[in-house]
């Protein structure tokens, strides 16, 4: 392990605490969107947090929230004891598309949250090289996005939301977008990048596969307005190896709790 793992090992993960959040979308003339429903969240710092629930149900409201990025209408988030109201310097976000400034490299894309903040790159850069090794990138850090496939796009997205060292890094379908295979990789790649950053995660996502093998701690949700229908704790010894993750039994046995929690819901209708 490098001297910049090793650092990277260091950093504390952030405790957050969600009370009582609802969120109502108003609409122009239309009628206001019930979101998200007195949402109650306490989240330990280090832990890897998982987010399943069908489309619609206020999965990207809760983290848009917890990024500071739109106003709650009720409730309080918590970072650290500290309430959020607008983006958090501990807070590092990935989306499901990348949002690469396509007219800069890898490394200055990685490098863009340091300027935005007009802070020393050079300090940084090191780190950025560092980080895009770890994800298998060495080697391209002066190659344009358009170089790279979709997989490699999201690696340098999750670099530069790592590159201050979040103690919350909130993930909204990060691989919904990528091809299957590709998925897969990143999902091994991400389990082995946490074990050695081992902040904070909220990861979003509707693979209940995905959720079940990376998290600590799944939530469930409810069709809208969201609310967390199941908080099921993940005890499965780590690091977990994903080839034949789907004939373990004890992931099998987590992965029916989640399912039984969606066909109560009628999410999932079996014909
Ligand atoms: N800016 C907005 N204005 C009005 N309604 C919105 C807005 N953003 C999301 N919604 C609605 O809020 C609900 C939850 O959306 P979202 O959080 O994106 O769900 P998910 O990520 O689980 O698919 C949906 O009905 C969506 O249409
Ligand atoms: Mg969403």
């Amino acid at each position: 392990m490098n001297a910049i793992s090793s650092d990277l090992r260091t950093q504390a993960g952030a405790a957050v605490k969600i009370n009582n959040v609802s969120k109502t979308y108003e609409t122009r003339g239309k009628d206001d969107v019930h979101a998200l429903d007195k949402v109650d969240i306490d989240i330990a710092p280090g832990s890897f947090v998982a987010v399943v629930g069908p489309s619609g149900c206020g999965k990207s409201t809760l983290l848009s929230l917890m990024a500071g990025l739109i106003p709650l209408s009720t409730g309080e988030i918590l970072i650290d004891g500290q309430a959020i109201r607008k983006p958090h310097p501990k807070v590092g976000v990935v989306f499901q598309t990348d949002l690469m400034l396509y007219w800069r490299n890898v490394i200055d894309n990685v490098l863009l949250p340091v300027e935005i903040k007009h802070q020393d790159r050079a300090r940084y850069k090191e780190t950025a090289a560092a980080l895009l090794e770890q994800v298998g990138l060495k080697g391209f850090e002066n190659k344009m996005p358009s170089e790279l496939s979709g997989g490699m796009r999201q690696r340098v997205a999750i670099c530069r939301a790592l590159i201050q060292e979040p103690g919350l890094l909130l993930m909204d379908e990060p691989f919904g977008a990528l091809d299957a295979l590709t998925r897969e990789q990143m999902i091994m790649d991400l389990q082995a990048m946490w074990g050695r950053v081992r902040n904070t995660v909220l990861f979003i996502t509707h693979g209940i596969d995905e959720a079940v093998f990376l998290a600590d701690r799944v939530l469930v949700m409810s069709p809208r307005p969201g609310r967390i229908d199941l908080d099921l704790t993940i005890d499965l010894p780590r690091p977990r190896q994903w080839t034949g993750i789907h004939e373990n039994k004890g992931f099998q046995h987590y992965v029916r709790q989640i399912r039984e929690t969606f066909e109560a819901k009628g999410v999932l209708v079996e014909h």
